[in-house]
């Protein structure tokens, strides 16, 4: 198959298709058995992301059991701060950590372009995967967006994001500053991954909620408009969406003024208000409650066919709203899978 004729690129360019393609956010990881196994083979998680052999083993592991649309580079939106030269773990059952970023320090942050040459073996893995991949299924790179990269940054952890909410007030040029680092990085670390091969890109912005409309223009809008532009002018032509998670009332200014090509709507959103918020044509995915991965039965049937009716007039890409979550089970995504192709 051409890579035009993969079913998720066909409604990544504006393309109607019933059944719509399937993929599922954070697809590879902790509900499936065989990751688990494979995670012990590496004691720390940057390692695992570091590792080629790894990374595409993970990659391939969902693909294995479900007929899924699409594959996403295994690694994760943390690798662009540990490259930059940021303290970077992740403690087991909690999640991530990073060495406080002082008042200033972004200025002390790594180039870019040595940022980019620490991150060889991620593009290694993508070239792996593609080697791996059944021809109509589409590669995803991905990035986090500065905002959501930069409230880790600056929390040093997940959790709120009171103290880099309060940043923007307390020092904004410094949150200026470090978005031009992270806008550039990004930008470059994404052009890597299409090099590499990547068919199309998601910009994770998982911390779009919460923001005064002033400051989701400033640490939201503006940065993703100039990575969307940064990256036309190193050459990406390929379609990428934005994931704007918690977004609500900004989802029209984001769509309208970042240049994303499609939309990634999150489980709070009613579809209509994504259609009022998009151009007509523009691609549209998601939006299915991960918690009803957990539950199962007919309580996701009920939910993937709302999200099936909701979204059958856009082009739209099946997701869900949000990360699967470790509790799901493969028997849920399996039927999901089915629900969603037709076949239950
Ligand atoms: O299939 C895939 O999507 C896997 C690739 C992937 C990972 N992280 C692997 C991962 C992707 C696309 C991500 C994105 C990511 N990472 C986001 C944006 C998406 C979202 O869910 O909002 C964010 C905010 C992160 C940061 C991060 N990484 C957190 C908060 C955590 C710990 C909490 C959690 O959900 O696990 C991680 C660790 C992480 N990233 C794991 C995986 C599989 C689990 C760690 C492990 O396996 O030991």
């Amino acid at each position: 198959m051409a890579d035009g004729e993969k079913p998720l690129l066909r409604v990544l360019n504006g393309e109607r298709l019933d059944p719509p393609p399937i993929w599922i956010m954070r697809q590879a990881g902790r509900y499936l058995p065989e990751y688990r196994e494979l995670r012990k083979r590496s004691k720390s998680f940057l390692d695992f992301c570091y590792s080629p052999s790894l990374a595409t083993e993970a990659v391939m592991q969902p693909l294995r059991r479900f007929p899924l649309d699409a594959a996403i580079l295994f690694s994760d939106i943390l690798v662009v701060p540990d490259a930059l030269g940021q303290k970077v773990w992740f403690v087991e059952g909690e999640g991530p950590r990073l060495e406080p970023l002082l008042p200033l320090s972004a200025w002390k942050l790594g180039e870019p372009e040595k940022a980019i040459q620490r991150l060889t073996p991620v593009y290694e893995t993508v070239e792996r995967i593609k080697e791996n991949l059944e021809s109509g299924v589409a590669l995803i790179g991905f990035a986090g967006a500065p905002w959501t990269v930069a409230t880790y940054m600056l929390q040093g952890r997940g959790g709120d994001k009171d103290e880099a909410r309060r940043a923007i007030y307390q020092r904004p040029e410094d949150i200026d500053a470090l978005m031009s680092v992270l806008v550039e990085t990004t930008a470059q670390h994404l052009a890597a991954q299409v090099r590499a091969g990547a068919d199309c890109l998601q910009l994770f912005e998982s911390w779009a909620e919460g923001l005064p409309p002033f400051a989701f223009q400033r640490v939201v809008i503006e940065p993703t408009r100039k990575l969307v532009q940064r990256l036309r002018e190193l050459g990406v032509t390929v379609p990428i969406i934005g994931f704007p998670r918690g977004a609500g009332a900004q989802l029209k200014a984001f769509v309208e003024q970042t240049g994303v090509t499609a939309l990634g709507i999150d489980t709070q959103t009613p579809a209509d208000f994504a259609f009022e918020a998009a151009p007509e044509g523009m691609a549209l995915q998601g939006n299915l409650d991960p918690q009803t991965l957990v539950v199962g039965g007919e309580a996701l049937e009920r939910a993937a066919r709302d999200v099936l009716i909701a979204f059958g007039s856009a082009p739209h890409i099946f997701n869900l709203g949000h990360g699967i979550t470790p509790e799901a089970t493969p028997e849920n995504v399996e039927h999901l899978v089915q629900i969603v192709k037709g076949g239950a």
